[in-house]
């Protein structure tokens, strides 16, 4: 017999947010940080780059704490600019982006 449509979609939705990463560009400011926090409480692995001209790193402190140990291993942080190419050959060398 064939699940319930809900257990399929549950599986669907844990197996979408378990494998994705999603790459967020200024993820230390404002709106970033809060997104980020969002991101990880869904399931997503998220990546950072900031450079930190607006922003400091004890926002991200404070998305580890919020996000707990468990969920704060899924986030990493690049400090760099998005207008250099090495600071961004380093981002996306080092792992594949979803989105
Ligand atoms: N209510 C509040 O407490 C509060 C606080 C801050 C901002 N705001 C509002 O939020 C809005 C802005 O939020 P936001 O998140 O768009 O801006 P933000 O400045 O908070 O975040 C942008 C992030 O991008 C980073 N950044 C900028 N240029 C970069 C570059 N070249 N390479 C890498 N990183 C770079 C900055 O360091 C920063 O962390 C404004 O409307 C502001 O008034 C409200």
């Amino acid at each position: 017999m064939a699940p319930p449509p809900s257990s399929s979609a549950s599986t669907e939705r844990e197996t979408m947010t378990t494998r994705r990463s999603v790459l967020v560009t200024g993820g230390a400011g404002f709106i970033g940080s809060h997104t980020v926090l969002q991101l990880l409480r869904e399931g997503f692995h998220v990546s950072i780059i900031d450079n930190l001209d607006n922003s400091v790193p004890e926002a991200l402190d404070r998305v580890r704490a919020l996000a707990g140990p468990a969920l704060a291993q899924n986030l990493r942080f690049f400090l760099g600019d998005l207008r250099s190419k090495e600071d961004l050959e380093k981002v996306f060398s080092s792992k594949r982006y979803d989105a």
